[in-house]
């Protein structure tokens, strides 16, 4: 390790030292998401199994709430419930990652673990460039980067970033997300045998393949991976137009169901599919446990939105990852559950029977920082709302088949909704944290991330019903 890598180490944790009772004292603090000890995060990073453990890291700025040069923060957990703050990953020293130790992925070999991400650099006119970089471990814990790996090819602007790498019949494989000369976003692939030399292949689609010519003007954070029997890109592309209910967020996060023929380099695929219909999601990544199960978490936010008002600013700190959710498919639809571990949160767990006509009534929430409800064996007439703590309403117009998720927006001077049409709602499953909702919608058929600032004390969670309503509801206080 530098002289100047130690210093950029020690300073950040010195700010961490100076600043972490501030945000802790937030009372919109988060009691079971993942948050940066200061300052702001973004990105979940280099997400994997290995020997027992689950890491996540996460694109992190520990000296503002503003973005710049980004560390690789990192936590670990064997169980989900209690994670570990560990050691810095990656902090942005070399000549190839002075402006940023950007995102990218993990991925393990021979007992080591492998760390692949882009160093992000500014020329002295402030000219972008962009290097595929690799750092390695033996332990998990301290990592000894091994510098440049893979360049910028022919045909492509420096926004070439996010490399994800699995392994595919003895061969590596690494997705990256692009922009073409022309300014339209692509994801592109590379190979070798050894993660060491790579070989670039090509684009696998995006602009000019499978009739995606105007999708986007950046692809940012790919992710490719085989479940029960087809491949799915998962991808975060840039400057889509909205489209009715779709593409409201100010950038997107979805997905791509299909084949990935490795010999032509090329994934056939059909249409893209957003993965979440709140408000705060993006730049999501997956891991394989050693069950088999395909694992995903997402940041919480998106660029360039709303940033600017988040209350958390003023104790020090920005940002959180969305609950880990599992994947599965059904169809081509992306089916996600919240993980089975999250269960040995709950405390206090109550169960009732709501029975409303044109009436409403306030749930028994012991704790509405930190809640999970569980509603069952829906059974409307038109409709229902439910209202957390005045500042976000959760509804279901039943002839429209409508959900709307609203909430209070950031800077306080409006209601802001988005939505999605269900033929069917049966479940509704709520996770609320501090500043948070997450719901879950007919066992994982859509979900909807938001952060919300609930004013400290405004604590009734309410439900409303014109018609008839019945449901059954399971609550639970949650850690
Ligand atoms: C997505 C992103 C990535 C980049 C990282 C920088 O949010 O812009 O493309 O690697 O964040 O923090």
């Amino acid at each position: 390790m530098t002289a100047h890598d130690q210093e950029l180490r020690r300073r950040a944790y010195e700010e961490v030292e100076k600043k972490e009772h501030i945000a802790d004292s937030d009372p919109h603090r988060q009691h079971f998401h993942i948050m940066p000890p200061v300052g702001l995060l973004n990105d979940p990073n280099g997400v994997v199994y290995w020997k027992g453990v689950y890491h996540l890291f996460f694109q992190w700025q520990p000296f503002q709430t503003g973005h710049g040069a980004k560390f690789w923060g990192h936590y670990t957990t064997c169980d989900f419930v209690s994670w570990k703050r560990e050691e810095i990953a990656l902090a942005p020293s070399d000549w190839f990652d002075k402006n940023g130790c950007y995102s990218g992925s993990a991925v393990v070999k021979d007992d080591r673990l492998y760390l692949f991400y882009t160093g992000n650099v500014r020329d002295q006119d402030g000219n972008r460039e962009t290097y595929q970089c690799v750092a390695v471990s033996d332990d998990g814990l301290t990592f000894e980067k091994k510098g440049v790996v893979a360049r910028l090819p022919e045909g492509y602007t420096a926004h070439f970033r996010d490399p994800k790498v699995w392994e595919h019949e003895g061969k590596w494989y690494m997705v990256i997300g692009a922009q073409t000369e022309n300014m339209k976003g692509q994801a592109v692939l590379f190979t070798s045998n050894n993660l060491t030399e790579w070989t670039f292949l090509g684009p696998i689609t995006g602009a000019g393949l499978n009739g995606l010519n105007d999708f986007g003007y950046m692809w940012e954070c790919p992710d490719l991976f085989s479940l029960q029997g087809s491949d799915v890109l998962i991808v975060s592309p840039q400057g889509l137009e909205a489209d009715g209910y779709r593409y409201q967020n100010v950038y997107q996060s979805g997905y791509f169901v299909g084949q990935l023929d490795y010999e032509k380099t090329g994934l056939m695929h059909a249409a893209f599919t957003e993965l979440d219909q709140g408000f705060d999601f993006y730049a999501p990544q997956t891991l394989e446990d050693d069950q088999g199960r395909r694992i995903l978490f997402a940041w919480m936010a998106v660029p360039d939105q709303d940033e600017k008002y988040h209350p958390t600013k003023d104790y020090h700190w920005i940002h959180c990852m969305t609950l880990p959710r599992q994947l599965t498919l059904s169809g081509e639809k992306l089916i996600q559950q919240p993980l089975p571990e999250l269960k040995a949160m709950r405390k206090n767990g109550q169960e009732v029977q709501i029975n409303m006509y044109g009436s409403s009534g306030t749930l028994p929430v012991e704790n509405p920082e930190r809640a999970e409800i569980l509603i069952e064996d829906i059974d409307t007439e038109s409709g229902f709302e439910i209202d957390i703590r005045a500042t976000a309403t959760f509804s279901f117009r039943k002839e429209e088949g409508l959900i709307t998720l609203e909430r209070t927006s950031f800077d306080g001077t409006k209601t802001e909704a988005r939505h999605c049409r269900i033929s069917n709602l049966h479940t509704v499953h709520m996770f609320i944290d501090a500043s948070s909702v997450e719901v879950f919608i007919n066992h994982g058929e859509e979900v909807f991330s938001a952060r919300y600032f609930p004013f400290p004390g405004n604590d009734q969670v309410t439900a409303r019903s014109n018609g008839r309503s019945e449901m059954k509801v399971g609550i639970w206080t949650l850690m």
